[in-house]
C-alpha cells in the first residue's frame, strides 16, 4: 500500500520535534518541505533522502499546490517513503487537511504525525499563557489572511480572553482596527513573537491601538497574540536572583533528655 507521512516540524527549534517524526524522518527517501521548517529539523532527516522545497510565495500559491501534489503522487509511485513535511502541526492553517484528501482520492494512505503548532508553543516560550486562572478562560487561534480578514465576524472574537494570530503580520493593523471596532479595548495588550523558538527570537510588547496606528515594526513569521496573559511576560520572563542560603532553617538539633 504506497503511503504518505503528513508530519509536523514543530516551530522551529529541532528539540520540540516529535520522537515519532524523528523516526521517520530518518527512515524518509523523499523529504517534501515547507518554507517555515528549521534548517536544523531537516539536518535530522536520512541523509540520503532527497529534499525537496516545496515552500509557497505570495501569488503562486495554486502553481505550487499542483506542483505538490504532482511530486507526491510520482515519488509514492515508485514506492519511495515520502514524507509531507510542515511547519507547526501539519493541519493546523497548512492546506494538511486538503492534501490528505487528494491523496486518499488518487489511493494513496495517509498517516499524519501531528507536531507542536507554533500558536501554542510560541507564545509559551515568550512567557505569554494562552489561558490564565482568573484572566483567561477561553482562546482562539485565528487567521490573519487577507482573503479570510474581509470574511470574518469580529463580534464573535469579543467573547473570547485570547486571540493568537498566525500569519498576521501583513494585515496587523487592520486585525486590530477591526477588532477595537468590534468593541475591544484599545489599550488591550498585543505581543508579537517573530522567529519563536530560535536563537533569533524577537518579542514586541504593545497595545491594539499602536498596532491600528501602523506604528509597530513586525517581520514574518510572528505569532501575534492579544489579551490581558500578554502582560504575565514581565513577570515570567525575568532573570532570578539566587535564593539566600538558609541551610540554618532546615538543621533540627536534638536534645537528649536525661
Ligand atoms: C501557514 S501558518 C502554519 C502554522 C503551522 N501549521 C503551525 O501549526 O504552527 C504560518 C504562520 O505560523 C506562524 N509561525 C510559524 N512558525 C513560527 C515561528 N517560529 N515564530 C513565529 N511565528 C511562527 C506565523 O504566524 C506564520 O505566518
Amino acid at each position: 500500500m504506497q503511503k504518505v507521512y503528513l508530519v509536523g516540524a514543530g516551530p522551529g527549534d529541532p528539540e520540540l520535534l516529535t520522537l515519532k517524526a524523528f523516526k521517520v524522518l530518518q527512515e524518509a527517501d523523499v523529504v517534501i518541505y515547507d518554507r517555515l521548517v528549521s534548517a536544523e529539523v531537516l539536518a535530522l532527516a536520512n541523509p540520503q533522502a532527497k529534499l525537496i522545497f516545496a515552500g509557497k510565495m505570495k501569488g503562486e500559491q495554486e502553481k505550487i499546490q499542483n506542483e505538490i501534489n504532482r511530486l507526491l503522487l510520482v515519488h509514492t509511485g515508485v514506492g519511495k517513503i515520502v514524507i509531507r513535511l510542515k511547519g507547526g502541526d501539519p493541519l493546523v492553517f497548512g492546506r494538511g487537511a486538503e492534501e490528505w484528501l487528494f491523496l486518499l482520492d488518487h489511493g494513496i494512505q495517509v498517516e499524519v504525525v501531528p507536531g507542536i503548532s507554533a500558536s501554542m508553543a510560541v507564545p509559551s516560550l515568550a512567557g505569554i499563557p494562552v489561558t490564565l486562572r482568573g484572566v483567561a478562560t477561553s482562546y482562539a487561534v485565528i487567521t490573519g489572511h487577507r482573503q479570510n480578514l474581509e470574511l470574518q465576524n469580529w463580534a464573535k472574537y469579543l467573547m473570547i480572553d485570547t486571540l493568537v494570530v498566525l500569519m498576521g503580520v501583513d494585515n496587523r493593523h487592520l486585525i486590530a482596527a477591526n477588532l477595537i471596532k468590534a468593541g475591544r479595548s484599545l489599550d488591550e495588550p498585543v505581543a508579537f513573537i517573530e522567529r519563536g523558538t530560535t536563537d533569533r527570537e524577537r518579542v514586541l510588547i504593545t497595545n491594539l491601538r499602536d498596532v491600528a496606528r501602523g506604528t509597530t515594526q513586525v517581520a514574518s513569521p510572528a505569532v501575534m497574540v492579544i489579551g490581558q496573559v500578554v502582560n504575565m511576560r514581565k513577570k515570567l520572563i525575568r532573570t532570578v536572583e539566587p535564593v539566600q542560603d538558609r541551610k540554618e532553617d532546615h538543621v533540627h538539633t536534638y536534645t537528649s533528655v536525661a
